[in-house]
């Protein structure tokens, strides 16, 4: 219960009496700990009689504090000073890294999810003939090179009502979560996923709720159960899923745009779908997008068949998120570099580099393959049927690795990838295993750690 004095000593903190002056002056109070983390603020009758404003002045402040996860409004229990979310960081993406926990270095190291550098297109030529150009003019030009918005939007999968370009499928991920993801929100992401996802959902403070994949993609069942917690976001990889490996099937897509629409939250929810792959898959893109393109915000890496150096995605399709982010960007970076955006217009229609990418599918499968033979050959369970990591079934996640290791080669631990429990597993990125690789005999160790039984230990999640 509030009293009286509480509602007077708020209210006597206050000078300007607009819903933000009344915001910024709670979150004064919070910061300097004169509110502190688990406060009853007073209710929005009590203050806006105190105060002299309408109800709907303090409603407004109590609603800017609660996006900014400052109070959580618990209904009719009223409304309370919230624990801050913690410092956050990279906690699941760093122990993906083999030598995290300092299992040494490796003379092969299948941890990284990195593509093979032997594999990328040449840049030199089309970095020879975009470093004379100006292409910048203005701090507020357009961020995104013109032709290279139109070549772009000619390849995109539905027709996006807006695209931009940002530093990798990473940034975007990052950008479009803080405009759609609020302190609290329900998110959905497939089952296993990209640790770096989840640390970032964290973060923001999102619940987050895993949704298994199948062989064609997330579990439509698991999927409409889902729905039914009124979800904000839904994020999905639609090709050479990380880790399983996994690429949706055109079915699967529909199948999830009818549930999404049946659960009655279509208008509420966004789709992130994350082509990290891009042109190394061989797999059909099969965009949710198609179905729903103004909820749906696609992005398009460019690092695992161009180079992770050169750091771009294109994002396109929801335009009132899609304009949110870039406008934000506005005021940090801007833009990507037009350098850059200008090398990757070169690249597009290179006929080069459509055979370089060409050459890198084939030889991405094909390894990948060998060792899925020779695991199925071993009993060994693993998934991944398009791009360049398997998602390997283990007897002991601590002993497979421990016993990769022994033999110099460095495995990504599966726990990081999980949100709810799952047998044992490991991702190798197998793409990796080129032509000074012997790929049979690296199998056949993958096949031994897998079967490896141990303490029954796992890393921590
Ligand atoms: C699912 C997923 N998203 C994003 C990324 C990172 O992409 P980018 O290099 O474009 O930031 C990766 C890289 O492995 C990934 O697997």
């Amino acid at each position: 219960m509030i009293t009286d004095s509480l509602t007077l000593d708020i209210a006597n903190g206050i000078n300007d009496r607009s819903a933000r002056g009344i915001a910024t002056a709670i979150g004064r109070m919070i910061s300097s700990g004169e509110l502190v983390i688990g406060a009853q603020l007073p209710t929005v009758r009590q203050l806006s009689r105190k105060l002299g404003v309408s109800p709907t002045t303090v409603g407004e402040a109590w609603r800017s504090l609660a996006e900014v996860g400052a109070i959580e409004t618990l209904g009719r229990n009223g409304s309370f000073v919230r624990q801050p979310t913690g410092p956050g960081g990279p906690r699941r993406y760093r122990q993906v890294a083999a030598d995290s926990d300092h299992r040494g270095h490796f003379a092969l190291d299948l941890s990284t999810g990195t593509p093979d550098s032997s594999l990328l297109p040449d840049l030199r030529t089309a970095l020879a003939r975009v470093s004379s150009q100006t292409l910048t003019i203005s701090y507020l030009d357009h961020p995104v090179l013109p032709q290279l918005e139109e070549a772009l939007r000619h390849r995109w999968p539905f027709v996006p009502e807006e695209l931009t370009v940002v530093d990798g499928a990473m940034d975007a991920l990052d950008r479009i979560a803080q405009v759609v993801v609020r302190l609290g929100d329900r998110v959905i992401v497939e089952h296993p996923t990209f640790p770096p996802l989840l640390d970032l959902l964290e973060k923001i403070g999102a619940d987050v709720i895993g949704v298994e994949v199948d062989a064609e993609g997330m579990n439509v069942e698991a999927l409409t159960a889902a729905l039914e917690q009124k979800p904000t976001a839904l994020f999905l990889q639609p090709r050479a899923q990380n880790p399983t490996g996994v690429t949706m099937s055109a079915q699967r897509a529909q199948h999830i745009a009818n549930a999404i629409v049946a659960s009655g939250h279509s208008e509420s929810i966004t789709i992130i779908e994350d082509d990290h792959a891009g042109d190394i898959a061989v797999g059909e893109l099969n965009s949710i997008g198609n179905h729903l393109p103004t909820r749906t915000v696609h992005i398009r890496s460019y690092s695992k068949s161009h180079g992770p150096d050169l750091r771009l995605a294109a994002v396109g399709g929801a335009g009132d998120v899609i304009s949110a982010a870039a406008n934000r960007r506005l005021l940090g970076p801007g833009w990507s570099s037009r350098i850059l955006q200008a090398v990757l217009l070169e690249l597009l229609d290179d006929q080069a580099t459509l055979e370089s990418l060409s050459h890198a599918r084939a030889e991405y499968a094909r390894r990948r393959q060998e060792v899925v033979q020779i695991l199925s050959e071993r009993n060994v369970f693993s998934t991944g049927t398009d791009g360049i990591n398997l998602w390997v079934r283990v007897s002991d996640e601590r002993s497979a690795l421990m016993t990769l290791a022994a033999q110099g080669i460095g495995a990504a631990p599966g726990t990081p990838f999980l949100v709810n429990t799952h047998p044992d597993s490991m991702r190798l990125t197998v793409g990796l295993l080129g032509a000074t690789s012997d790929i049979e005999a690296t199998a056949q160790a993958i096949a031994s750690a897998a079967t490896t039984s141990g303490s029954g230990r796992r890393g921590q999640r």
